[in-house]
């Protein structure tokens, strides 16, 4: 089989060439199986990262795999799960093993949720559509962003899970509320009110790149509403721009209670690092919290997310559920999280690359990699079960 040109990309130092296909080994060993090359699906996250690098537009990828300024807390993300040490059990059955749970009272096969994400149209023609078919074909639940590129009945329509909606609270507070009745009528079952971002970071790649919505995109959930949109602006964001013309930066917890007082729907806060800003979520109502720094997007230098969840879980104390967000990118990460009191953890890039390399089966695919991953790595714990999973499982760092 012939080898696609290629930009290549460097994966853990080796170049590697990957087209729809699979990825391409160049440096394998002639005498491999086949004619001469070594074809394969990716077998792991990184895999389909790559494979997504070569598919996806350079501006695409560029907004995709950003954070904010130094990139530090998005690198922090993946660094602290590295740090944690596993304290495994031995000679404990584990001859069965089930990852299913309930997130607010919805039955998932899996404690990976997916994670609220902008603009999936970069990745695939059918957007969101194509995104919500692959997870409820992995059995699990999505989180649509309001910033998504099919409107949320869409979505809603093609969904065979349960759904969550992203809230931003907008300065015209009848935006949201608009937003908040469409949800409900389409069935989601909570709203994920994001609290991490009174304005957008700086991220350098998207000011170099001008980055916004290219005419063939968008943000659908407005349409009609002569809604302004993320334009491409030369020398800025387009996204950061749209972020300050709407979204309400005097925003205060006093917005949860407004939420709480127009819809009946659970209210999970995202965006949550501390302990005190736990305690205050639970105060005015919420009933899920999600540690996240926003995949390392928003403000550079925040605490990783997994170092924070031990935190707002000792805060929480077992009123609301917990879950986590940033830097997911094998069984063991959720391992760590699940152990460290998150009741099932948000994936969010992983994704994107699934659904770029190939559509619902490549969204598909991702979350059943991780769920594998997940599921061995609890049999090498001598974990059978989510509930097995404790503190002590893991060592923490000095
Ligand atoms: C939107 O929420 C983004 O992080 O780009």
């Amino acid at each position: 089989m012939a080898l696609k040109p290629s930009r290549g990309t460097l994966l853990w130092g080796r170049r590697v060439h990957v087209w729809a296909g699979g990825v391409q080994w160049p440096q394998m060993p002639a005498h491999q199986p086949g004619n001469g090359g070594l074809t394969v699906e990716p077998i792991n996250i990184a895999e389909y990262e790559a494979m997504a690098y070569e598919k996806l537009p350079h501006d695409a990828w560029e907004y995709y795999i950003g954070g904010s300024d130094d990139e530090l807390t998005l690198r922090a993300n993946r660094d602290a799960f590295a740090r944690i040490r596993l304290r495994p059990r031995v000679l404990v059955d584990v001859s069965h093993i089930s990852l299913e749970t309930t997130v607010l009272g919805a039955h998932v096969r899996t404690p990976l949720l997916v994670a609220p994400m902008a603009y999936h149209g970069f990745a695939h023609v059918e957007c969101e559509c194509e995104t919500v078919r692959g997870v409820g074909a992995a059995g699990t639940l999505m989180t649509v962003s309001t910033m998504a590129n099919r409107p949320l009945e869409e979505v809603a329509a093609d969904a065979s899970g349960p759904l969550w909606f992203q809230l931003y609270v907008y300065r015209d507070r009848n935006v949201s509320e608009q937003l908040v009745r469409r949800a409900e009528a389409a069935g989601y079952r909570a709203l994920v009110l994001t609290v991490d971002t009174p304005r957008l970071s700086r991220r350098e790649r998207e000011i170099r790149m001008g980055f916004g919505l290219p005419p063939h995109l968008h943000t659908a959930n407005f349409e009609g509403a002569a809604r302004e949109q993320p334009g491409q602006t030369p020398g800025a964001s387009g996204l950061a721009v749209y972020a300050t013309a709407l979204l309400d930066s005097s925003l205060t917890w006093e917005a949860l209670d407004w939420l709480r007082s127009v819809t009946s729907l659970p209210i999970v806060v995202k965006g949550v690092v501390t302990a005190e800003d736990a305690a205050l979520a639970v105060e005015h109502g919420a009933q899920g919290i999600i540690v996240s720094n926003h995949g390392g997007r928003q403000l550079d230098g925040t605490v990783a997310t997994i170092e924070a969840l031990p935190e707002v879980v000792a805060a929480a104390n077992g009123r609301v559920e917990v879950y986590l967000d940033g830097g997911i990118r094998r069984g063991t990460d959720a391992l760590k999280a699940l152990a460290l009191g998150a009741r099932a953890v948000l994936v969010g890039r992983p994704v994107l690359w699934g659904l770029a390399a190939n559509g619902q089966q490549g969204v598909t695919r991702v979350l059943e990699l991780l769920g594998a991953e997940l599921e061995l790595a609890m049999a090498l714990a001598g974990a059978p079960s989510l509930a097995a999973l404790t503190p002590a499982l893991v060592r923490l760092p000095g």
